[in-house]
């Protein structure tokens, strides 16, 4: 078992909560109305479905979505609260799909889940195969940042009320581009431990490994409102096409 397919199969129960909690369920019509865009009327696969946190509102704004998902308690989850998705257990960082999409997408920094440069190419190679030839791929990824790490480390205090203590502890390994880090969520009695390894990329290393499978960028953004995608932003949506060729 791969250890993200051990991190979601404890994080399934709690996630609903935490992405309450960290604004991202909030978020999630704002993300469909983006991705319903591109794909009226044509089919999407998500990659890392989760519990269908975006997947079930596009679904909702009339796009057939399907997904892979790693972990078993988040593909439960997700059949639990639907059944108009089509879901299957597989690694993105490694599928083949016979049928092609207009819109293959990876939100919520889920392309960090691969831990290594091969691993993340092989999923955009795998992702550019699934595309039909109008389709593209969309990315939500974060900005790296290292503000507040004190030699390499850093602990973030990242939600408190009068029943649960959320608190993030991370180690930066700047040889392997990876961020090596635990969940701790406190509440009642209980403590409960969810490690996770993500590796970081710039946006021009997206760009570098999207061109290397025949993708080019097509738009980027600082966010799903499409507000401008600058120095200060957080995080970035890129939206790759097949590379068209120049004359
Ligand atoms: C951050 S969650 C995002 C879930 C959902 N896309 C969302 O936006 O709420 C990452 C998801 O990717 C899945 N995942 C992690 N590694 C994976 C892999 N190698 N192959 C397939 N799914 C993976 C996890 O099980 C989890 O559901």
């Amino acid at each position: 078992m791969l250890s993200g397919e051990l991190t979601y199969n404890t994080f399934a129960s709690v996630y609903e909560q935490y992405t309450i909690i960290v604004g991202k369920v909030a978020e999630a019509d704002e993300t469909a109305a983006f991705l319903e865009r591109f794909c009226r009327g044509r089919s999407a696969l998500e990659l890392g479905i989760g519990n269908g946190r975006v997947a079930v509102p596009l679904t909702e704004r009339g796009v057939t979505v399907e997904g892979i998902d790693n972990s078993d308690n988040m593909l439960k989850i997700l059949a639990n609260r639907t059944d108009r998705i089509k879901a299957w257990k597989g690694n993105i960082a490694d599928f083949n799909s016979v049928q092609r999409y207009r819109l293959v997408y990876c939100v919520y920094n889920t392309f960090m889940v691969l831990v290594t440069r091969e691993e993340q190419i092989a999923c955009l190679r795998s992702a550019a195969e699934a595309l039909d030839e109008e389709g593209v791929l969309v990315i939500e990824v974060r900005v790296p940042a290292f503000d507040g790490f004190v030699s390499g480390q850093k602990t973030t205090t990242m939600f408190v009320d009068h029943e649960n203590t959320f608190v993030h502890a991370e180690i930066h390994d700047p040889t392997t581009q990876n961020l090596i880090q635990t969940f701790l969520w406190f509440s009642g009695t209980s403590v409960r431990r969810i490690p996770e390894r993500l590796r970081y990329v710039y946006h021009q290393e997206l760009d570098t490994m999207a061109e290397c499978v025949g993708l080019e960028l097509l738009e980027r953004w600082g966010d799903w409102k499409r507000g401008a995608f600058t120095d200060s932003s957080k995080r970035h949506v890129s939206v790759y096409r097949r590379t068209r060729l120049k004359c």
